[in-house]
């Protein structure tokens, strides 16, 4: 048999290998800003109780801050050289653990960009046209809740046990008033994000719209 034949029908085996084996956490995300984008992931999905947060500082990481990400294992211009970047993809000894979730693609791509952009700890300019009108679950306010509190309200043992990965998780804290309540810093509540700043005047706003539009599964 003619061996040439044999390799081109191998090619597109290997092709399909390297596809399936490697993936490059670098695309095409454009203008990644540390505190807009960077910082609300790892306050969400790092710092959990027992976890890196400045009290716990779990193996004396504390990645609630900047510095604190920079210490932790960041070499600016080389994700892949990047402590915390290999732990976000390690096959064993992965972080988040278990019970919480893997990052999502789009949130570990996040972090190699900004990485690869030099790490820096830049003022993210501010969004000045904030539209509330048409506010919907899965198009407003859940990715607002995926960027800054499923990393500890999802998952099998959510913070609080309150899990906000499905609708009716969501709802529920509408309907006590303690979503409005938590955001809002209002004292009857323990003020949310934990470990983070106060969602931005727009997010807020814009999961008020919803409520107040009578909290649709839209
Ligand atoms: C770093 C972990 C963490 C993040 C991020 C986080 N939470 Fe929480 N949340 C907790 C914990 C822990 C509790 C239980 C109360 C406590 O121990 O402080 C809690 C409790 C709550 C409660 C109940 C508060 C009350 O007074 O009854 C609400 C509502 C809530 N979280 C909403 C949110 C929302 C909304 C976000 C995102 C904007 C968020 N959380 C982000 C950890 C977190």
């Amino acid at each position: 048999m003619n061996t040439k034949r044999l390799y081109w029908w191998l090619i597109p085996l290997f092709g399909l290998g390297a596809l399936t084996c490697t993936r490059e956490y670098i695309d095409d995300l454009q203008g990644v800003c540390f505190e807009r984008d960077v910082l609300p992931i790892f306050q969400s999905n790092c710092t959990q109780s027992g976890c890196h947060n400045s009290q716990d500082r779990e193996s004396g990481y504390d990645l609630s801050s900047y510095n604190g990400i920079m210490a932790g294992g960041i070499t600016p211009g080389n994700y892949k050289a990047s402590k915390i970047y290999k732990v976000l993809v390690a096959p064993l000894g992965r972080m988040p653990q278990s019970p919480f979730s893997r990052l999502t693609d789009e949130q570990i791509t996040t972090i190699a960009v900004w990485i690869e952009d030099g790490a820096l700890n830049e003022v993210c300019p501010i969004d000045t046209s904030c539209n509330v009108t048409g506010v919907s679950f899965s198009g407003s306010v859940r990715p607002i809740l995926q960027l800054y509190c499923n990393g500890c309200h999802s998952g099998s043992n959510p913070e609080g046990g309150i899990n906000y990965s499905t609708y009716n998780g969501v709802k529920a804290n509408v309907d006590n008033g303690s979503l409005l309540g938590s955001i809002q810093h209002l004292s009857a509540y323990v003020a949310m994000p934990k470990n983070a700043n106060k969602l931005s005047p727009c997010n807020i706003n814009i999961i008020k719209a919803w409520i107040d539009s009578g909290a649709p599964n839209n």
